[in-house]
């Protein structure tokens, strides 16, 4: 292993990994070598690019802590979060719902609510009725699912970027003996993702917008189903088409129907204009 150059270092590297007990990782580090050597072959990158481009996968590094994720908005933002997701969740089936991506602001073990419960606390905004029902791949419908919520509210922020004292805009839930859900929140807005780190410049420098469409988060679980992450997205939103994490997908895509006061579906008497969501899930057996 001398007198290497361009066309044999390749081989040479991939050869040292040959004594690799687990073939899997085998298998991903030669493939990684080969595409990283061929991108580099291809962009042949002058050694001040390569080291602003160490130098920018370490500052994304340092952003990194128990709060603030920066390389899965990375991943997010160059598309390989969602390239991942229909690698492993890719479904043709109408019956089931389709997934997207997580994102950074969801928080385990939500406060518990009943069924129809408001989750407003502390924040103002158009009142938005959300229900549906869960079913499995034949309709038939899923009771005690749990269900986990969360979303930004009318500006467009998470309650743990606005170091509330407590939760808000997030709860679980679990389905009724009939599979269904109800619960009332505030209308969503768009709103940018976190752009005050390298990912935020990357946007900038290459005239891309931080923006996703208003959505409302789901993570459904249930015993013996795969368990769903998802987005609800508002219809004429005006960044379905150039979400900044690629996670649009049309069968998430449904009407937040505006009514007038009156009122409504639950019964309750409404003195001000109210949006209304119905959004079905289908679970896959696991
Ligand atoms: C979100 O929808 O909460 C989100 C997803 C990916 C990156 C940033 C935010
Ligand atoms: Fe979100």
């Amino acid at each position: 292993m001398r007198n290497l150059n361009a066309d044999n270092i390749t081989e040479a590297v991939i050869e040292e990994f040959s004594g690799c007990q687990d073939e899997r990782l085998k298998t991903i580090l030669n493939s990684l070598v080969t595409h990283l050597h061929a991108f580099l072959r291809e962009v042949e990158p002058t050694e001040k690019e390569w080291t602003q481009a160490i130098d920018f996968l370490t500052r994304t590094g340092q952003m990194c802590d128990d709060q603030r994720q920066e390389f899965i908005l990375l991943s997010d933002t160059l598309g390989v979060t969602m390239l991942v997701d229909a690698i492993n969740h890719q479904t043709s089936d109408p019956m089931v719902s389709e997934s997207t991506v997580l994102g950074p602001f969801y928080v385990a073990d939500p406060p518990e609510i009943a069924q129809g419960e408001s989750i407003d606390w502390n924040v103002e905004g158009e009142p938005f009725f959300v229900e549906g029902r869960v079913h499995d791949e034949h309709g038939e419908p899923l009771a005690n699912v749990v269900i986990d919520v969360w979303q930004s509210d009318s500006e467009g922020y998470y309650d743990v970027q606005k170091e509330l004292e407590s939760a808000s805009l997030r709860a679980r839930f679990s389905t009724d003996d009939q599979g269904r859900y109800a619960f009332w929140t505030v209308t969503p807005s768009p709103y940018p993702i976190p752009t005050d780190g390298p990912v935020g410049k990357m946007l900038e420098v290459t005239g891309r917008h931080p923006y996703r469409p208003a959505h409302v988060h789901f993570m459904l679980m249930a015993e013996g189903f795969e368990t769903l992450v998802t987005q609800v997205f508002a219809e004429n939103d005006p960044y379905l088409n150039s979400d900044a994490v690629f996670g649009v997908k049309d069968s998430l895509v449904t009407e937040y129907e505006l009514f007038p006061p009156g009122k409504a579906p639950d019964g309750r008497s409404m003195d001000v204009p109210f949006r209304h969501l119905t959004y079905d899930f289908g679970l896959k057996a696991s």
